[in-house]
C-alpha cells in the first residue's frame, strides 16, 4: 500500500526528494508561478501533501486560505499537524485519493506535488472529473509532477537515463537510484502530458495547458470555466 510505503520515507523526506526528483524546488514553485492575475484562492486543497512542503508554499502567498490536506500516509498526515498547527485554518485528512468527497464548489485552488503518478489511467481521469465539481468557476487545478507514457518503451527508457544522470548530480548513489526504481515499478503510473490534457478536456475544464516543462518533468494547469 503506497500509505505505508510513504510512511516509511516520512524521516528526511524532504532531503531524499530533493535529491531523487529532478528540479525538485523549481517544480513545487512552478505549481503558483502562472496563475490568473489577481487570483487570491480562499480555499485551497492540497493532493497528495506528504510533509506539507506545497502547502507551506501556498500558504507564502495566500496567507489568509483555508486549506485542506490529503494524503493517504498516517505519518506524513501527522508531520503536516505539526509543522503547520492546530487551527481551522488547516484541516488534515488521512485518506487516498480515490475516496475523497467535497461538495461542489468548494475550492478555488487544487494542487497536487508529485502525488498523481501514483493513480492509474482511469483513477486520473475519475478524479480529473471530481476536481471539476469540487472546484468553483475560475478555480484552478494544478499539477507538477512526471509526464511520461510507460508503454513507449524506447522514450520511456530515455528519460529513465536523463532521471538517473540528474539524480545523481542531485546527490543520489547507487542504493538510492536502485530503491528508486523499486518504488517505481510497484507504486508509480506516470502518463504523459498528451492523455492527461485529454482527459482534463474530458472532464469538461476549458482551458488546460503546460506552465513549466522540463524533459518529461513538468507542470500542468487547468481552469475551470
Ligand atoms: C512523492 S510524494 C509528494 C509529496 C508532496 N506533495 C511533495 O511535493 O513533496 C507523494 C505523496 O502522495 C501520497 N499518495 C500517493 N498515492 C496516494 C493516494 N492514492 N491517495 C492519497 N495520497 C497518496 C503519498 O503518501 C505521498 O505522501
Amino acid at each position: 500500500m503506497v500509505g505505508l510505503e510513504f510512511d516509511r520515507l516520512e524521516d528526511g523526506y524532504t532531503d531524499k526528494i530533493r535529491r531523487w526528483v529532478p528540479f525538485y524546488d523549481e517544480l513545487l514553485q512552478s505549481l503558483f508561478t502562472d496563475l490568473p492575475a489577481d487570483f487570491r484562492p480562499k480555499s485551497i486543497l492540497d493532493l497528495g501533501t506528504g510533509n506539507g512542503n506545497v502547502t507551506f508554499l501556498a500558504t507564502q502567498l495566500f496567507p489568509e486560505a483555508d486549506y485542506i490536506l490529503v494524503d493517504a500516509s498516517a505519518k506524513m498526515i501527522s508531520h503536516c499537524a505539526q509543522r503547520f498547527g492546530d487551527s481551522d485554518q488547516f484541516i488534515y485528512k488521512q485518506r487516498y485519493l480515490q475516496e475523497l468527497s467535497f461538495l461542489p464548489a468548494s475550492f478555488d485552488l487544487i494542487v497536487a506535488g508529485l502525488s498523481l503518478h501514483h493513480l492509474q489511467a482511469g483513477e486520473k481521469q475519475e478524479l480529473f472529473k471530481k476536481l471539476w465539481r469540487w472546484l468553483r468557476p475560475a478555480g484552478v487545478f494544478a499539477s507538477t509532477d512526471l509526464y511520461v507514457d510507460r508503454s513507449q518503451e524506447e522514450e520511456h527508457a530515455a528519460v529513465l537515463k536523463e532521471w538517473e544522470r540528474i539524480a545523481r548530480e542531485q546527490g543520489s548513489d547507487t542504493d538510492d537510484w536502485e530503491y528508486l526504481m523499486e518504488h517505481y515499478d510497484k507504486y508509480d503510473y506516470p502518463h504523459s502530458f498528451e492523455d492527461q490534457l485529454q482527459w482534463l478536456r474530458d472532464a469538461q475544464f476549458a482551458d488546460q495547458r503546460i506552465v513549466w516543462v522540463r524533459g518529461a518533468w513538468g507542470t500542468i494547469q487547468a481552469i475551470r470555466q
